[in-house]
């Protein structure tokens, strides 16, 4: 309803339970129907990522870009194997970090099974393939279908990423037939993302897990690309995940009709129109959680900007800082980013 025109005649979006959903949500996936559905780090539009139709039907839906490529999602290793070819250090962190917050982007297989051969949509003409396991109804609805599951987050193309089943249905109500309702998404912020670039071990998205923890298990630092080579992921727009309100970043100070995101046990001074604390104990796995929760309460109220005091760039800071940098950077057109 935010952004983009709909094409269609509105549908009715329906938010069910988990254990009420899950079945249906079977039904409408296996149909090549997108349903919405929560994981542990945002909420993902899924669909079957096996059928053109249905990966076509989730850019439709966010009015997302198709050069933006998806992250399937598999139920395991077998799964992920028959769709990738994972290198020792790639399988190594497979089997340390899945399921979880970990995306691994890997050479597609040359001859996957036609179960798992992923439609070039989903890949925007990529030879690799974004694989994750997630924590959840998402991995259990993909084992039952026996097929990967594409899911970008489920918000209108350059929005912020929704972590409930209510904020899927303010962005994408109208478009889709079913928002499976698993509560709050625990981390908060989306998958960190891994690939290979040149052949070195590379951190294409910062997300929730922290680069350091991966490090440890590959025994090697990441390369982090910088600048214009930060676009390594084709998603990785500069502007993203922005609200409507102007977002101001690394904030001393506060203007007048500013909303304040404060982080730590000492909030600016002043008078915000509204405030919102994404950590009081500033710790960065709370501030997370809390990230596009709190940016989207203080865009309701409409104020004149979102400033935001500096979070420190350890652990999962450096996702929370990626998001809010581009939350806060020039805004392309609508209908440019994913
Ligand atoms: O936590 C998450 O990762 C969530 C949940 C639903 O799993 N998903 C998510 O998807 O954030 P999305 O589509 O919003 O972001 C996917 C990112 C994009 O930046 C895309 O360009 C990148 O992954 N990507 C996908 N396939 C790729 C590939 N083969 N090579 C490099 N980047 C890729
Ligand atoms: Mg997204």
């Amino acid at each position: 309803m935010k952004t983009g025109a709909l094409k269609t005649s509105a549908i009715e979006t329906r938010i069910v339970g988990l254990s009420e959903g899950m079945a249906e949500a079977l039904r409408l996936l296996d149909a090549g129907r997108p349903v919405g559905v929560p994981t542990e780090t945002v909420y993902g539009l899924a669909a079957d990522a096996t059928n053109g139709d249905a990966v076509a039907a989730i850019y439709e839906a966010k009015g997302r870009p198709a050069f933006n490529p998806l992250i399937c999602h598999v139920d395991g290793l077998a799964m992920a194997q028959g769709i990738a070819t994972p290198d020792d250090t790639m399988l190594r962190l497979a089997e340390a970090f899945w399921p979880g917050p970990l995306t691994l982007v890997m050479p597609l297989a040359l001859n996957p099974p036609m179960h798992l051969a992923v439609h070039p949509l989903a890949l925007a003409g990529l030879k690799t393939v974004a694989l994750r396991q997630p924590l959840g109804p998402l991995a259990k609805l993909a084992h039952r279908l026996g097929r990967p599951l594409a899911a970008p987050s489920a918000n209108p193309s350059g929005g912020l990423s929704p972590t409930t089943a209510s904020a899927v249905a303010a962005g994408l109500g109208g478009r889709i037939p079913l928002v499976l309702d698993g509560g709050a998404s625990p981390v908060g912020v989306e998958s960190t993302i891994i690939g290979r670039v040149d052949g070195r071990l590379t951190l294409l998205r910062p997300g929730g897990l922290a680069a350091e923890a991966i490090e440890r298990v590959a025994g090697a630092r990441l390369f982090r690309p910088a600048g214009e080579a930060a676009i390594a992921a084709p998603g990785m727009l500069a502007s993203h995940y922005a609200p409507r309100a102007a977002v101001r970043i690394d904030a001393h100070d506060l203007r007048p009709g500013e909303a304040l995101l404060a982080f730590g046990p000492h909030p600016l001074e002043g008078r915000p129109v509204a405030m919102l604390n994404l950590s009081e104990k500033g710790d960065t796995v709370e501030a997370a959680r809390n990230l596009f929760s709190h940016l989207q309460a203080l865009d309701e109220i409409a104020p004149s900007a979102i400033a935001v005091m500096p979070v420190p760039e350890t652990g999962l800071g450096e996702a929370i800082n990626d998001r809010l940098r581009r939350a806060a950077a020039p805004r392309p057109p609508s209908g440019t980013t994913g």
